[in-house]
Formats: structure tokens, C-alpha cells, sequence
């Protein structure tokens, strides 16, 4: 006898995976207001877009622990293919960001204020991926120690959480790249080193483009994030983190890459 799910659809065997149980659809749809609840038309694509960033961030997350892993067991294969992965899902972001440039500056000021002191500055898994990855510079760490901004309640606003915090004493892929290299007893620059001697070093060598690749395609997307802002916004406005806006994001734009000795060995080469 047919079966009526909660998504409306009959089936034969209550237990069959359907599309909307695996989804969790209900619940997925759930997280968003209805209609009614928006204050613009344009908020739920503002919404849609964010949350779609934070589930790919979820992605990048468990990618990175794998690629670590990977490294650490001598996969090297493994390690490049994710770290593939991780850098097409990057790519997917600017076009994230290009779809919220169809929202006018008019409109997105219509219920810009109302988001404030939110700010995508609290993303939590936007720094796990940072410190994961391998950023570990001291300025930066001292930018993370500083409180973001006052709430509504006159609480600052912490972005040293727990998590971060883990984040940053966590094992990075960067560290895993360092350890593995020196295990193999070659320095970055040795990579490179590819003519007119068949290179012993093939493997790694596919590793190290590849995880350039995601490092490129990382700091393309800071810019490409503070190009979309200063179009949202103006140069001059403040953030609703309450940065400075635009100029903290191009100074955001320019921070350490993840992994520097890929890029350092370049000059070893030249
Ligand atoms: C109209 C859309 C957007 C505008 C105008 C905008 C603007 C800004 C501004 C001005 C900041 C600086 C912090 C502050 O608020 O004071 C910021 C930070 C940030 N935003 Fe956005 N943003 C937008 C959409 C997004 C989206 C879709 C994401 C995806 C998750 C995102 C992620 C971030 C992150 C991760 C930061 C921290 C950057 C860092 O510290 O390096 N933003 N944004």
C-alpha cells in the first residue's frame, strides 16, 4: 500500500530513500523565511547565496582534513586529486558573488542596516579554511585575537572563538606539505628543477601546482569579494562588522598566502 511522505510523495515502502528524506528538504527549505518574512525581494537571494557559501565552506573543511591525512600517509595521488577539488569549488565563488552584483546598491540598502553588526567577518568556517589551509601569520593572528565590534548589547563581538582558536593549533595541510617534502628529503624549489634530468620528483611536483592552484584561486577570491562589496556599497561606507568596508577588505585581500614556500621557491629559480 502506498506510503505518504512528509514532502507530499507517495511511495510503495516507507523506507526507500526518496529524494526529498535524503535531502532533508523539508528542513533545508525550513531555514530560510517565507515570503512574507523577507524585508526585500532581493534579501532571499542575499540569503541563498550566503548560506550556499557556508555549505561549500563545510565542503573545503572535510576536503582539507582529508588532504592532510592524505600527506601524512604518504597518498600523494589522493592529496592532489582533493586539493583539486577543493580549488573547482573555489572557482565556483566569484560566479556566487557575481549573481548578488544583479541586486542593485538601491535595493541592498533597503535592508543592508538591518543586518548590522552581522557580518560575513563572523564566518567561523571562512577562518577554519584559512588556518586549515596553513595561514599562520602573527599579524593575522592578532587581528583574530581582536575583538570585531560592539553588539547591540554592548558586547564585543569575539572572533577568537573555540574554533577558531582549535583552527589555528590544528595541524595544517601546509604543515603536512613541509613534513612530507622533508621526509623526502627535497626542498620545494628541488620541484622545479625538472630539465634536462627526467624529474624523480613528478609526484610532488603535481602536488605543489595543485595546491598553488587553490591558493591563486583563494586570494582571487578576496578580490573578487571586495570588487563585488565596493560595487554593493561604495569605497567609503563602513562594514556592518564595523571595518572600515572596502579599504579593510583590499587590505584583507592581500593577506599571506597558504602555502609561502611554494610561491618563495619561485625565486630560488630565477
Ligand atoms: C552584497 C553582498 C556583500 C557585501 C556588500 C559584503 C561586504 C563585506 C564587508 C564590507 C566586509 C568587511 C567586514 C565588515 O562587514 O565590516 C565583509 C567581510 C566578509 N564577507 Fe562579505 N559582503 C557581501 C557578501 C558576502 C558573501 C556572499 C560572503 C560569503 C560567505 C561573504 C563573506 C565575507 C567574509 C568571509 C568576510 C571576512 C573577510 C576577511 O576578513 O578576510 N560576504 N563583507
Amino acid at each position: 500500500m502506498a506510503v505518504r511522505l512528509p514532502c507530499g510523495h507517495e511511495v510503495m515502502d516507507e523506507r526507500q530513500t526518496h529524494y526529498c528524506a535524503y535531502l532533508a528538504l523539508d528542513a533545508l527549505i525550513a531555514l530560510q523565511p517565507a515570503d512574507g518574512e523577507l524585508r526585500h525581494a532581493d534579501e532571499r537571494l542575499f540569503l541563498t547565496t550566503h548560506q550556499a557559501f557556508e555549505l561549500w565552506f563545510r565542503q573545503i573543511i572535510f576536503e582539507l582534513h582529508r588532504t592532510t591525512a592524505a600527506l601524512d600517509a604518504e597518498n600523494v595521488a589522493l592529496a592532489t586529486s582533493l586539493t583539486q577539488r577543493i580549488t573547482r569549488i573555489v572557482g565556483l565563488f566569484a560566479p556566487m558573488l557575481h549573481t548578488l552584483e544583479t541586486m542593485t546598491p538601491a535595493d541592498f540598502f533597503a535592508f543592508r542596516a538591518a543586518l548590522a553588526p552581522a557580518s560575513g567577518s563572523e564566518s567561523q568556517q571562512f577562518r577554519e579554511i584559512e588556518l586549515l589551509a596553513g595561514l599562520r601569520d602573527p599579524a593575522y593572528q592578532r587581528y583574530l585575537q581582536t575583538p570585531l565590534a560592539t553588539s547591540a548589547d554592548g558586547n564585543p563581538v569575539d572572533q577568537w572563538t573555540e574554533r577558531v582558536r582549535a583552527a589555528w593549533e590544528a595541524r595544517s595541510l601546509a604543515e603536512a606539505l613541509s613534513d612530507l617534502l622533508a621526509r623526502r628529503g627535497v626542498t620545494a624549489a628541488d620541484l622545479y628543477v625538472i630539465a634536462p634530468a627526467p624529474n624523480p620528483h613528478g609526484d610532488l611536483l603535481l602536488l605543489a601546482e595543485a595546491l598553488m592552484d587553490f591558493d591563486e584561486a583563494f586570494a582571487t577570491w578576496r578580490y573578487a569579494h571586495a570588487r563585488m562589496a565596493e560595487r554593493a556599497i561604495g569605497h567609503d561606507a563602513s562594514g556592518t562588522g564595523h571595518t572600515t568596508g572596502v579599504r579593510y577588505l583590499n587590505h584583507a585581500a592581500n593577506r599571506p598566502y597558504f602555502f609561502p614556500m611554494l610561491w618563495q621557491a619561485r625565486n630560488a629559480l630565477g
